[in-house]
């Protein structure tokens, strides 16, 4: 079954051209001109553009958390990022001290086997070092095809690692080709001033964000570079909101250092004021690190349009208001870190980014799908349109206007964190491996359908984006 996408615009990373698709065996197999006479199924898309699908590297789904389990599954959470126009996840595998890593892996497929409606892969947290451990990594690399591992600089007493373990999953990671990501905040720092606040009896959202200050994040990131450039290995910042962060990854990538940084959208577009609203609603809004003063928005974008930071990650990880966000009544504390944001990563960017001039459109591909896809070993199977890479494509409408709203989501969450935002530009229908998940804007694809990704290991990244715009 050979099916053709007619009349499109074509966007990747670097170009944009009308052309036909052709689309063969879920992979592309031609791009050029009167294609027509090839296929068994013709699709119009005059006027739509022809996006790569959106690679989402960050997302938690069905994760224990804070008390509580993330409300999206592997099932929900990828319908919704499917309606949103991203076609690949990469999820978060957390694993705990002293149990082998494979076993925390083989839980992760057993959440994912038979839901997931895209494709995906893993992360694995390493909380923990130690012979076992490191003995484990390469069979890790090799058998399952993970190529990324999360430390936590953060959450005191949970998931946090202390800085040889850092240094030492550096070291590895440079040895079997593998990306370290990091949740760079000074876990012992906030621990003191949580410890604080509630001393003082403060314990509202707001208090939140007060006892994770943008300094915090700065010094952890600044750490983590440093440590990195030491042990000559390779680290994503994930979730960076502020700009101390955005200043320290600059100053390393400006040694040299293979330093990378993602932000999300909430950061983009939210601000600190929000954990400020009325009836606890602030605790909607509560997720690490916190939104910040609205300044550094502005900050945001630039390291975007001018490379400091590179990808964009929803962190994904939502909790419903009733009866989860609301175990922080009176406790700030006991708030589940987290919110709703996969379905509205890439049509959000889209309309606050490339709408509002303040990336092109080319950037928009790069940030949202191709660079992922290189740092992450996806490329050129996935992140691009290109003959020989996997038919994941959005046909999306630039011009169709739409408010965001719990009322019209697909996410299994009963609130939305960008109720009311009116944006331009979404998805009408979506390919993965070129069949329909999405067709004319409905849900037409199958739980487990979606496949597992071994990825590629890390390779190193010779261009620096900062300096192709001196
Ligand atoms: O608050 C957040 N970000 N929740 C998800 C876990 C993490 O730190 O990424
Ligand atoms: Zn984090
Ligand atoms: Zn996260």
């Amino acid at each position: 079954m050979k099916k053709l996408i007619k009349n499109g615009t074509v966007v990747t990373a670097t170009d944009q051209y009308e052309a036909d698709v052709l689309i063969e065996d879920g992979k592309i197999t031609a791009i050029g001109s009167n294609l027509s006479d090839k296929a068994d199924e013709v699709i119009d898309a005059k006027g739509a553009y022809l996006f790569p699908g959106g690679i989402d590297p960050h997302t938690h789904l069905d994760m224990p958390f804070g008390g509580s389990v993330t409300s999206d599954d592997f099932e929900t959470g990828t319908i919704a990022a499917a309606y949103g126009g991203t076609t690949t996840i990469i999820d978060f595998c957390l694993t705990n001290k002293g149990e082998p890593l494979k076993n925390s892996i083989q839980t992760w497929h057993d959440k994912s086997k038979d839901k997931a409606v895209i494709d995906y892969g893993f992360h694995l947290m390493i909380g923990e070092v130690n012979d076992a451990v490191l003995n484990e990594i390469p069979e890790i690399i090799e058998d399952e095809g993970i190529t990324s591992f999360k430390v936590f600089m953060a959450y005191k007493n949970v998931f946090q690692a202390d800085d040889q373990t850092l240094f030492r999953t550096l070291l590895t990671a440079k040895e079997h080709g593998a990306l370290v990501m990091v949740h760079a905040e000074n876990g012992d720092v906030i621990d003191y001033l949580v410890n604080e606040a509630l001393e003082k009896g403060n314990t509202d959202p707001i208090y939140h964000a007060l006892t994770r200050p943008p300094e915090v994040e700065g010094e952890a990131t600044g750490r983590a570079a440093q440590l990195t450039g030491l042990a000559n290995s390779q680290l994503y910042v994930v979730h960076v909101s502020c700009a101390e962060a955005v200043k320290k990854i600059a100053e390393a990538r400006q040694k040299g250092y293979q330093v990378w940084g993602e932000t999300c959208p909430q950061y983009l577009v939210l601000d600190q004021t929000d954990l400020e609203k009325p009836n606890f609603e602030g605790a909607k809004y509560v997720w690490s690190p916190p939104l910040r003063e609205k300044w550094n928005q502005e900050v945001l974008w630039n390291a975007l349009k001018n490379g400091q930071l590179q990808t964009l990650g929803s962190d994904q990880c939502s909790f419903n208001f009733k009866g989860q966000k609301e175990l922080g009544k009176g406790d700030f504390t006991k708030i589940p870190n987290g919110g709703p944001i996969i379905e509205d990563r890439f049509s959000l960017f889209f309309s606050e980014g490339v709408k509002k001039g303040r990336i092109t459109i080319n950037q928009f591909v790069d940030i949202v799908s191709t660079r992922t896809a290189k740092l992450f070993g996806l490329f050129p199977q996935k992140g691009t349109i290109a003959v020989g890479s996997d038919a994941d494509i959005v046909i999306f409408d630039p011009n169709q206007e739409r408010t965001i709203s719990v009322d019209t989501h697909h996410m299994n969450v009963d609130y939305s964190a960008f109720e009311g935002m009116e944006i331009t530009g979404e998805p009408v229908s979506v390919l993965s491996r070129g069949e329909f998940v999405i067709k004319d804007k409905q849900f037409v694809g199958k739980p487990g359908n979606g496949q597992y990704l071994k990825r590629k290991r890390y390779e190193s990244q010779t261009e620096i984006p900062e300096k192709v715009l001196q």
